[in-house]
């Protein structure tokens, strides 16, 4: 059926939520609704929500909490609980919020259009947590950038749902599922029709992007790489995530020899103690992983390289929490993101003994933190006098002290390096999506000053 009015689309989460939203988006599109940033013009309110840590999901209660007055006031509106916590609740997303209509799963987006004509003739309180094989195949195109307010040069293209992993801590695969690939040749699709429409660079993403296509029997990931460092007017390829234990040489080759895909890595290490990756079923032992870091280091010289820990893991001793600020000085990572443990109820590590006191990770977080910071500072340092090349990504919103009174007809723009650091510029002749060589004069905790080169 064709509605009109307007949807409001909140999005909590990882960069795969963020696709997934744009995805939500076209189909509401194609339902008539138009995408509003004011909630209170919105006909459909959707919450594309996350569950990895207990922090995000009450995000989402209280989101969708606040509409039982509005509902009030206007019943007609559609409220819609998506993604990690609606596959994880279930039916049990109603105790906490009533007023709900639609419970949508990770699965479920192919059969969003057909719940909202359900809800628009009067069923009360639709669930769909089923399974699907396909999930995004039959989903409409995003690639005009007609769900956005503004156009893009970056964005993600999700190739793979599910994990397999079972990392003890986590719920990725009870709520996205088996591990499961789009095929080559639909991602290669996709990501021309966003490169006829003006994108530039792109991230594909996947919980373990190394393990792509195997259980299919599709190609390689090293292989799907190849295949889109073909695509015309791509300028950058980056991805997320990788799994330590899947790296192959063959991948590193890939990083080191196709000219498209960016020489950043991020690798999520999680600890620097061998009993705790144990606990966690990692799959690896930290010798492994430093010994993987120095393959990628002698074939990729100069690879930029974030990961992700967790602090706070059960049964975590300050000796383990020291082997981590101890991998932190041996890798010296150009950034990393923390987090405390959250138990998740259904994860197996909640079930672990010696659980860490909240006060216990609060500390070991802000000086995994600012252990951190030290050497970010320093790798930004050691970029000044240094030319790097920058895919402009536009104005920056925040301008330098004093950039006003001295920048003429400049303005000041925004890119980012191959290595992901973000870098600004003052200029007057710039387009987004350009990529230009700027000098590095300046480097702050979390960005990079510097000039056109020629400028
Ligand atoms: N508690 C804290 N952090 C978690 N992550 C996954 N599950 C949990 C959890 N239960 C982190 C991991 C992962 C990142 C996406 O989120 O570091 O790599
Ligand atoms: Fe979760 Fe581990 Fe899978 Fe990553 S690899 S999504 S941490 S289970």
């Amino acid at each position: 059926m064709k509605y009109s009015g307007y949807a409001y689309i909140y999005t909590i989460g990882c960069q795969m939520n963020v696709y997934d939203s744009e995805k939500l988006a076209s189909i509401l599109n194609s339902y008539g609704f138009e995408k509003t940033d004011d909630m209170e013009k919105a006909d459909i309110v959707v919450c594309n929500t996350c569950s990895i840590r207990h922090k995000a999901e009450e995000k989402a209660f209280s989101f969708l909490g606040r509409f039982s007055k509005i509902k009030k006031r206007k019943p007609q509106l559609i409220t819609v609980m998506a993604g990690c916590v609606a596959q994880q609740e279930g039916e049990k997303a109603f105790v906490r919020v009533p007023h709900l209509d639609i419970v949508l799963g990770t699965q479920a987006f192919s059969r969003f259009g057909h719940h909202i004509d359900a809800v628009k003739s009067g069923k009360k309180r639709v669930v769909d947590t089923k399974d699907s094989q396909v999930i995004y195949e039959s989903l409409p195109d995003t690639s005009d950038n007609s769900c956005f307010d503004e156009n893009k040069t970056s964005r993600f293209v999700t190739i793979m749902q599910g994990c397999d992993n079972y990392c003890t801590y986590c719920v990725v695969p009870y709520v996205r599922g088996r591990e499961r690939s789009r095929s080559p040749e639909n991602i290669v699709e996709e990501i021309s029709l966003l490169a006829g429409n003006g994108v530039r660079e792109i991230t594909l993403l996947g919980q373990n992007v190394n393990s792509y296509g195997q259980k299919e029997g599709q190609i390689s990931f090293p292989q799907l790489l190849g295949k889109i460092n073909e695509i015309n007017k791509i300028h950058r390829i980056r991805f997320a995530t990788s799994h330590p234990k899947d790296l192959s040489m063959d991948l590193i080759y890939a990083i080191r020899d196709l000219d498209k895909v960016c020489n950043h890595l991020h690798l999520p290490v999680q600890s620097g103690s061998n009993k705790i990756l144990k606990k966690m079923n990692r799959g690896y032992t930290r010798e492994k992983y430093i010994n993987r870091i120095s393959d990628l280091k002698k074939q990729c010289p100069g690879i930029a390289l974030s990961t992700d820990i967790i602090v706070g893991f059960p049964s975590e001793t300050d000796e383990d929490f020291n082997d981590t600020m101890n991998l932190l000085h041996e890798i010296q990572f150009d950034s990393i993101y923390a987090f405390a443990y959250s138990d998740r109820s259904s994860a197996p590590a909640a079930k672990f003994f010696e659980q860490i006191d909240e006060k216990q990770k609060r500390e070991r977080l802000n000086n995994l933190l600012q252990l951190q910071e030290h050497y970010t500072k320093k790798k930004n340092k050691e970029l000044i006098g240094k030319t790097l090349e920058i895919l402009v990504e536009g104005k920056s919103v925040k301008k330098r002290d004093g950039f006003e009174q001295t920048s003429g007809k400049m303005e000041q723009m925004t890119g980012r390096s191959e290595s992901n650091k973000i870098v600004h510029f003052p200029s007057e002749h710039v387009n987004m999506g350009d990529i230009i060589k700027i000098r590095i004069e300046d480097a702050y905790p979390h960005s990079l000053w510097g000039y056109p080169l020629g400028a």
